[in-house]
């Protein structure tokens, strides 16, 4: 048990902390006039503190307190990063599926596109859509000797971003949305679009085709490729 005496008019509650911190606050008590006591006037309408302190056997030692900091800290963590991974992925960019900086063609189930299962089932002449880089609706050309042509066809239109189908009976790949016009190797012969329709490189690799970015020159109209 300990005692203090403190001459002040503050709360008594903000007052009654001891060196160690360890007294009860709820000790502070506003002293009572004492005259009938036999005290001296200059106790009167001070504040007295009975502190008490805590026992030691019950205040956690610091290797205990330490260890309750890692559990909670733990604890914190897990769900933490369980919420932040997810979350941070969105800002990566989704992985190519492929070898190096390329992408595999995948069909309209999703499955890699292999090329001589592809031949099988799309005759000369054909442009049917696949996935391509960046998730892009690329058109796989079947040239007219059966054989897979070596650049993909971007089906988005360069006016607004329509998706332009083929148009076997024309030859030519027609916007439905305002008329644009590409020949069947995607440059463009009428407006309102203002350029070709981007190309990518479709490479066979262990049988599968691989889209990789065209940064070539555009062997449909000699100029540099405005998609790179
Ligand atoms: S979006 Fe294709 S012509 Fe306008």
């Amino acid at each position: 048990m300990a005692s203090a005496a403190l001459s002040t008019a503050a709360n008594p509650s903000q007052l009654c902390a001891g060196k160690n911190g360890l007294f009860s606050p709820s000790r502070a008590l506003m002293g009572k006039s004492i005259k009938g006591l036999g005290l001296g006037k200059e106790k009167r309408g001070r504040i007295t503190c009975q502190a008490t302190s805590i026992p030691a056997d019950r205040v956690p030692d610091m290797g205990k307190r330490e260890l309750m900091n890692l559990l909670l800290l733990g604890a914190l963590s897990l769900p933490t990063a369980g919420m932040l991974v997810p979350y941070a992925s969105f800002f990566v960019p989704p992985g190519t599926g492929g070898a190096g900086s390329g992408t595999y063609a995948k069909d309209a189930l999703g499955n890699d596109v292999v090329a001589a299962e592809w031949l099988k089932a799309h005759g000369p002449n054909d442009r049917t859509l696949t996935q391509g880089l960046k998730g892009d609706p690329t058109y796989l050309v079947v040239e007219s000797d059966r054989t897979l042509a070596t650049y993909g066809i971007n089906a988005v239109c360069t006016h607004l971003g329509c998706v332009v189908p083929w148009n076997a009976a024309e030859n030519k790949f027609i916007c439905p949305c305002h008329g644009s016009q590409y020949n069947n190797q995607g440059r463009v012969v009428r407006g309102p679009a203002p350029l070709s329709l981007a190309l990518a490189h479709a490479d066979i690799d262990d049988g599968k085709v691989l889209f990789v970015p065209w940064v070539e020159t555009d062997f449909r109209t000699g100029d540099a490729p405005w998609w790179s």
